[in-house]
């Protein structure tokens, strides 16, 4: 299978090109590697099945010709993470809803019907109070000018461009809403908490909370997300669809900061902020991200290999071995 990720060079689209050229799939990823990393897909490159282009999918020459080579497309290139989102809302309006429609538009031309996954977010929930979330749920976004919803407003407009040509084309596409995923070449600059914490934790360094550490998360294994994402290209009932894929298990970021110090023996202590001091103020933190996963079960049959606890020891490893590397 020929196999294009945009974004490829990210945290989630390395893990995909890394899933697909272990089935010896030909991948050929793009990113313009402005929160991705070479570094990220570097020992995917000795692999001649595999072909990396640095370009921003805005301007990117070549992107019908990649499409129409294309049998599966995963489209992960976005601008993502809270303080990124915060620092420049302008960039996340054009790459996250110009380039889906870019590559909608491309695919739709190519005359040629690739199977297709839309990256979208559980932000879309927005600030539905509900604890766990179905498809089906409300959206509940805030009243105009609250730009910490950036993001979530271009991902939701992302859904319905990807229905929209669904339906008036017959795409093969499915929308995923991703739940907070973790594991290997996350990085935490850009406001994700579990490589912070990690890193932190390995130093016996003091971890930092925003905000009263109360709010749950579910984290799912980039490992296990790659593997649902498959599922669901291939799914033909998952076509026309949007699916939430993430981990069911929750905790708070509280727990989470003492599990992380737990399984690294570490001697960190605790210490809260608030959001204001975090991110200024305008960010709204939402109480409760805990996915529903009855869809994703009955489409694919999924059912996570990761725990919480052995994606953490991996990841507390992983940094050991860095941080004795620079030492
Ligand atoms: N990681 C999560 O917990 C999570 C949760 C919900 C949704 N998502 C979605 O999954 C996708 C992948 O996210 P990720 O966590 O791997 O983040 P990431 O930042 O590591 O990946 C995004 C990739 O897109 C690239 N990119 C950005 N703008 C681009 C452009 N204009 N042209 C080409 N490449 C561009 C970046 O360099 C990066 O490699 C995104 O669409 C994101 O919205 C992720």
């Amino acid at each position: 299978m020929h196999v294009l990720i945009t974004g490829g060079a990210g945290f989630i689209g390395s893990h995909l090109a890394a899933h697909h050229l272990a089935q010896g799939d030909h991948v050929y990823v793009v990113d313009n590697l402005s929160t991705g990393s070479l570094s990220n897909i570097e020992p995917l490159r000795c692999n001649p099945q595999f072909r990396f282009v640095e370009a921003d999918i805005l301007h990117w020459g070549a992107l019908d010709k990649a499409v129409a080579w294309a049998d599966r497309i995963y489209h992960m290139a976005a601008v993502v993470g809270v303080k990124k989102v915060l620092e420049d809302p302008v960039a996340v309006m054009a790459t996250n809803m110009n380039g889906t429609e870019k590559v909608l538009r491309a695919i739709h031309s190519g005359g040629w019907n690739p199977q297709v996954i839309i990256a979208s977010t559980s932000e879309v929930y927005g600030f539905n109070a509900k604890s766990s979330f179905a498809e089906t749920d409300d959206i509940v976004l805030p009243s105009a000018g609250r730009l910490r919803w950036t993001y979530a407003v271009t991902k939701l407009a992302d859904e319905f461009l990807a229905f929209s040509y669904a339906r008036k084309y017959g795409l093969h596409l499915a929308v995923v809403r991703l739940f907070n995923t973790i594991g290997p070449h996350q990085v935490g600059h850009y406001g994700m908490v579990v490589p912070r914490f990690v890193q932190h934790a390995v130093r016996n360094e003091t971890l930092t909370i925003f905000g009263s550490g109360e709010q749950t998360r579910s984290f799912c294994d980039v490992r296990d997300t790659v593997v649902a994402l498959d599922h669901l290209a291939g799914s033909p009932a998952a076509w026309g669809e949007v699916v939430n894929v993430g981990n069911e298990q929750e905790i708070s970021i509280r727990g989470l900061a003492e599990l992380t110090i737990q399984r690294a023996h570490s001697s960190s202590t605790l210490r809260f902020i608030s959001y204001k001091e975090a991110y200024g103020e305008e960010f709204e933190d939402v109480t409760h991200r805990r996915p529903i996963l009855d869809k994703l079960r009955t489409l694919t049959g999924f059912a996570p290999q990761w725990h919480l606890n052995d994606t953490l020891d991996d990841l507390i490893d992983r940094e050991r071995t860095k941080q004795s590397c620079i030492a």
